[in-house]
């Protein structure tokens, strides 16, 4: 509640009067199927209690004002009616500014609108920061101008945001469960069909986040690169998506594609598999399954994705070796840096932030910052 009490009194002093509305959207962690997602494949993400928020009131014209809170009150604003384009001066207003171009292009008929933007969903640690202000955006401009959008819709207008205007071509997941995540539950997510299916968290079960604070760079040409070679393989192999294949299929092809790609297929097509079995394990509480699930997820990102960094290879490493079969741990998100997720018992918080503490930045030289959550409801619980 914070975070909306501090949009609504921003609102008041910045614009003059109280706000109509204020929205969230939350940040999320994937538990596993990493890079399965624009695989047509499954992933099993969940939303963490870290929120970006819109506080805004429409207003009579189409201009549309933006105050972004946490960078210093930065401003940037523009009109409706004319090409909606980049702003260079505030790279941070472009997933709005594409969440807007995309409504509209899809005929939503928005009202100008004066908008504060807050959050503390960590920048740039692959917790999904930018996806969360996608919905977030999306569920204010609907909601201001009084049309109707649903959970699944807003995720789609903000993926499509981030392909066609912000030039990121990642996949479904993580405007998806910011959408519709639930209070207590991971989401087993068909990324083909967009059904998701609530797997509850055991009762004890945390989610402990270590952002390794690696600088990310790269990310986005890496990440399109990745999905380039598995559209390659999907196409030597002759089906639509990678979700279509099995391992007898991929090895019949080795040799008709490079090593490289044929590594990538191996990493999405047995990382399916994993997701599909860790969404029962957790849903039974099996500790030692989604402790070997997990363990196999990280080596695969780490051997054949290539997506993961010393330092991430060391925190995975450092916490498996003190928690044992007791929970599982590996690398979250996109790679090349960001954060590694634990899945333990309440009562194994202790011991893992302990090993952290005396050993990564002993190690690796670099503060670590950690978040301990829980799972909690989408911007549209249903
Ligand atoms: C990023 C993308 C997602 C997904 C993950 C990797 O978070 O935005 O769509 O592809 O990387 O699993």
């Amino acid at each position: 509640m914070a975070l909306i009490d501090d949009a609504r009194l921003a609102f008041v002093r910045l614009y003059g009067g109280q706000p109509e509305a204020c929205y969230q959207a939350p940040g999320r962690v994937n538990l596993i199927g990493e890079h399965t997602d624009y695989n047509d494949g499954f992933v099993l993400p969940a939303a963490i209690d870290y929120h970006t928020v819109i506080a805004g009131k429409r207003r009579e014209d189409r201009r549309v004002t933006l105050v972004a809170l946490d960078l210093n009150e930065a401003r940037s604003d523009f009109d409706l009616d004319e090409p909606i384009e980049k702003d260079p001066r505030a790279a941070w207003s472009d997933y709005i500014r594409g969440v807007c171009k995309v409504l509209l292009s899809q005929g939503y008929r928005l009202t100008g609108a004066d908008l504060v933007i807050t959050g503390n969903v960590p920048q740039g640690a692959g917790l999904s920061s930018s996806a969360s202000l996608e919905v977030v955006t999306a569920r204010a401009m609907v909601g201001l101008s009084g049309e109707i959008l649903d959970g699944t819709q807003a995720a789609l207008v903000g993926q499509q945001a981030e392909n066609q205007f912000v030039g990121c071509q990642c996949g479904i997941m993580d405007q998806l469960i910011s959408a519709r995540g639930q209070r207590g539950h991971a989401a087993l997510i068909d990324c083909r069909t967009l059904e998701t299916r609530r797997v509850p968290m055991p009762a004890d079960a945390a989610l402990v986040i270590i952002n390794s604070n690696v600088k990310r760079g790269l990310v986005d040409s890496e990440y399109n690169q990745r999905r380039k070679q598995c559209e390659e393989a999907a196409q030597t192999l002759a089906v639509k998506a990678l979700r279509d294949a099995n391992m007898v299929q991929l090895e019949a092809m080795r040799f008709e594609m490079t090593e490289k790609v044929y590594r990538r297929a191996r990493h999405v097509i047995t990382e399916n598999e994993r997701t599909l079995l860790a969404a029962d394990a957790l849903a039974n509480a099996d500790w030692p399954t989604i402790s070997r699930l997990m363990a196999e997820s990280h080596e695969s990102m780490r051997d054949d994705f290539e997506i993961t960094v010393p330092p991430i290879d060391g925190l995975v490493e450092m916490i498996a070796d003190t928690i044992g079969v007791n929970g599982g741990v590996r690398m979250t998100g996109g790679g090349f840096g960001g954060c590694v997720v634990a899945l333990v018992p309440d009562a194994w918080v202790g011991a893992v932030l302990d090993v952290v503490q005396q050993r990564y930045q002993a190690e690796y030289d670099i503060a670590p910052n950690v978040y301990v959550c829980h799972p909690v409801d989408g911007a549209y619980p249903d």
